[in-house]
């Protein structure tokens, strides 16, 4: 294993954005170059750590505070931690920002009619047919970041194209090693 500081790259964005696409293929990636990475992402992490919680704006916030809480953990122990939740409350992401130790925020944005039109898990659908309340985009708020760290427009570029970009931003800044 490489020695390398630990870091927090925070994906932000609506659902079918392509958080988890980027977090994956950046995953891989480090991986590869030996560096020790943990992925957090919603999906999985709402099935284990938060499945007690919903999606009122108070079980979000309970959900990013507990994910926040592993991060931290996480990468003071040099672990290079991969977080992709849609964390739509600006307040929310500057608690994580406060609490934790290089934070980097990638916005991964795509207008919401992209979004929808993807629907990968088919939520949008139910959402417009009235089936989950609170859905985010539909009926209930994302709070677009003001100044990200970086801003992934997924649907104006390849993943390989914002997966070089994020590589780039983070070895350009020491947080991991040089491709050879
Ligand atoms: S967050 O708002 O608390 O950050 P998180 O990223 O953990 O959300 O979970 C989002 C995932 O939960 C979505 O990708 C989707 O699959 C699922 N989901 C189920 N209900 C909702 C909802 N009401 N709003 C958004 N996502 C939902």
């Amino acid at each position: 294993m490489i020695e390398h500081p630990g870091f927090v790259l925070w994906f932000t964005g609506l659902s079918g954005a392509g958080k988890t696409t980027l977090a994956k293929a950046i995953e891989a990636e480090l991986q590869q170059r030996g560096v020790r990475v943990e992925r957090l992402d919603g999906d999985t992490v709402r099935q284990s750590l938060t499945r007690d919680l919903g999606f009122s704006k108070e079980d979000r916030d309970k959900n990013i505070e507990r994910v926040t809480f592993v991060a931290k953990l996480l990468s003071r122990n040099q672990v290079a931690v991969l977080a992709a939740f849609i964390s739509p409350y600006r307040e929310t992401r500057a608690m994580i920002r406060r609490e934790t130790t290089n934070y980097i925020e990638v916005f991964v944005d795509a207008p919401m009619t992209v979004c929808e039109a993807r629907d990968t898990k088919g939520l949008y659908a139910k959402a417009r047919a009235g089936e989950i309340p609170n859905f985010t985009g539909v009926n209930d708020p994302y709070e677009a970041p003001e100044n990200p760290d970086l801003h992934i427009c997924t649907d104006l570029e390849s993943a390989e194209q914002s997966v070089a970009t994020l590589l780039r931003w983070l070895e350009t800044r020491g947080l991991i090693p040089v491709t050879p």
